[in-house]
C-alpha cells in the first residue's frame, strides 16, 4: 500500500504562510501540487514585506508543474479582509478545497502585566481569525459538498502554562469550537480538524522563548533547556512534520477523522 496523498489540482487558503509552520505546510501542499493563496496583514507586509516576498519566491522555486501561489494582502483581524481573502482565491482559483488556519501571535507574558489589549489581540486574531475564515469559506465548501480544514491549535489549550495565558485561553476555545462545528459541517462532508503542535521550531518559539525569559527572570537558554527537559522525547518538533501531518489530515486518507485533535508534542501532554 502506498501513501499517496492524490491532492494536485486542489486548491488551498493558508493562513501566516510567511514564515515557520504556515510556511512548511504551504511548501508541501504546492510540492503535491495544490494552488497556495497566503493571506497575510496589510500592516505586517509594509513592516516586512521581504517575508512575504520570499516566502512566495521560496514557494514559487519548488519544482512543482502548473501549480500556482498568490500572496494576498489581508488584515485576519478584520472580517471585511476575511471575505476579500475568500473571494479574491475564488475569482483566481475558481475553488476552495482545503483551509488551514495557522495565523496567531499571542505574546507570553506575567499574567499581572497581561493587559486586555493583550488577551484581545491574541482572541482576535487566532481565534475569531479562525472562526472568521471557517465560516467564509463554508458557504462555498457546502455548496461543493466537499472542505478539508485544519486548526493549527497548540499544547497550551489542553495543558495551561502560567505565562502564556492569552495564547491558552485562545487555543482551548478553538478546541471546543473544532469539535462543535465538525458535527454540523459533517452532513456537507466538510472536515475539520486541530492539530496541537508542542514545542516547534519556527520564529515564533524563539520569541516566545524571549518573552518567557524576560517574565520567568532567566537566560533564553535556561528556557529553551528547560522546554527540551520537559519532553519525554527530548526533541524540538520541526515546522515540516506539522506540515506532513496536515497533508495527512486533509487528503482523502482521513477521509474518516473528523472533529478531532492531533497532538505533536513530543509526549509532554501529561493526561489522556
Ligand atoms: N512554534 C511553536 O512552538 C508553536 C507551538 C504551538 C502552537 N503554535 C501555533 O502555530 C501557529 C504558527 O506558529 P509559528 O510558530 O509557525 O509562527 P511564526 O513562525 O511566527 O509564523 C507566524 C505566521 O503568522 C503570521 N502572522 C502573525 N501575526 C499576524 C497577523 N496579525 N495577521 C496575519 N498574519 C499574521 C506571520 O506573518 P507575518 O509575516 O505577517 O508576520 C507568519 O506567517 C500559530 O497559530 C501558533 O500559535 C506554534
Amino acid at each position: 500500500m502506498s501513501l499517496e496523498l492524490h491532492l494536485s489540482g486542489k486548491t488551498a487558503i493558508v493562513t501566516g504562510g510567511s514564515a515557520g509552520i504556515g510556511l512548511a505546510t504551504a511548501k508541501a501542499l504546492y510540492s503535491e501540487g495544490v494552488n497556495v493563496a497566503m493571506p497575510t496583514a496589510a500592516s505586517y507586509a509594509a513592516r516586512n514585506p521581504e517575508r512575504l516576498e520570499n516566502a512566495v519566491s521560496a514557494i514559487q522555486s519548488l519544482p512543482t508543474p502548473g501549480a500556482k501561489v498568490i500572496p494576498i494582502s489581508a488584515d485576519l483581524t478584520k472580517a471585511e479582509d476575511v471575505e476579500k481573502v475568500v473571494s479574491t482565491t475564488l475569482a483566481q482559483f475558481s475553488q476552495i478545497d482545503i483551509l488551514i488556519n495557522n495565523a496567531g501571535s499571542a505574546r507570553a507574558g506575567s499574567f499581572l502585566e497581561s493587559t486586555d489589549d493583550l488577551f484581545l489581540d491574541a482572541w482576535n486574531l487566532k481565534l475569531l481569525g479562525y472562526i472568521r475564515l471557517v465560516r467564509a469559506v463554508v458557504p462555498h465548501q457546502k455548496s461543493r459538498g466537499d472542505g478539508r480544514i485544519v486548526n493549527i491549535v497548540g499544547g497550551a489549550g489542553r495543558t495551561p502554562r502560567p505565562n502564556f495565558l492569552a495564547g491558552g485561553t485562545s487555543n482551548a476555545a478553538l478546541l471546543n469550537f473544532t469539535k462543535g462545528i465538525s458535527k454540523e459541517l459533517a452532513e456537507y462532508k466538510i472536515r475539520i480538524n486541530a492539530i496541537s503542535p508542542g514545542a516547534t521550531a519556527t520564529e515564533r518559539a524563539e520569541t516566545l522563548a524571549r518573552q518567557n525569559a524576560q517574565a520567568q527572570g532567566i537566560t533564553v537558554e535556561q528556557v529553551k533547556a528547560q522546554s527540551i527537559q520537559s519532553i519525554p522525547l527530548k526533541r524540538i518538533a520541526q515546522p515540516e512534520e506539522i506540515a506532513a501531518l496536515a497533508l495527512f489530515l486533509v487528503s482523502d486518507l482521513a477521509a474518516s477523522i473528523t472533529g478531532t485533535e492531533i497532538i505533536v508534542d513530543g509526549g509532554s501532554t501529561p493526561g489522556v
